[in-house]
């Protein structure tokens, strides 16, 4: 069931496929956070690329649907779908001191004719 503003939390079916998003992105990033806060834009967008790279990579769009499937098919009533491939990494850091990083939340249903039946999926 979606609640009034259509949002709906799932929780995964397995801890596999977190564990093993959090160690691409724990490759990739330094573990220093501080050396993240004082990184200039492009460096730290190169990091946010390479990582969001790697785990499309590792085909991570299908293993996160596959984490949440019941919970996607009880609330499009289909139980066959599409899954849009690409996987965005949205990484903001809290003190970039520049121009805001993250991306707003959103709904694809936001854009687009044809996209009302589209269903997003936000894994923090
Ligand atoms: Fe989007």
């Amino acid at each position: 069931m979606l609640s009034a503003s259509g949002v709906r939390f799932a929780r995964h079916q397995t801890p596999g496929t977190l564990r093993d998003l959090r160690r691409v992105v724990d490759a990739v990033f330094p573990e220093d956070e501080s050396r993240l806060i004082g990184m200039e834009i492009g460096a730290y967008r190169a990091l946010v690329l390479e990582a969001q790279t790697e785990l499309n990579a590792k085909d991570f769009v299908r293993r996160l649907c596959q984490e949440v499937r019941d919970d996607i098919v009880e609330v499009i009533g289909e139980d066959r779908f599409y899954i849009q491939t690409n996987l965005y990494l949205r990484a903001a850091r809290p003190e970039s001191g520049g121009s805001p990083e993250a991306i707003g939340w959103h709904r694809e249903t936001f854009y687009g004719p044809n996209m009302e039946r589209s269903v997003n999926i936000w894994t923090p």
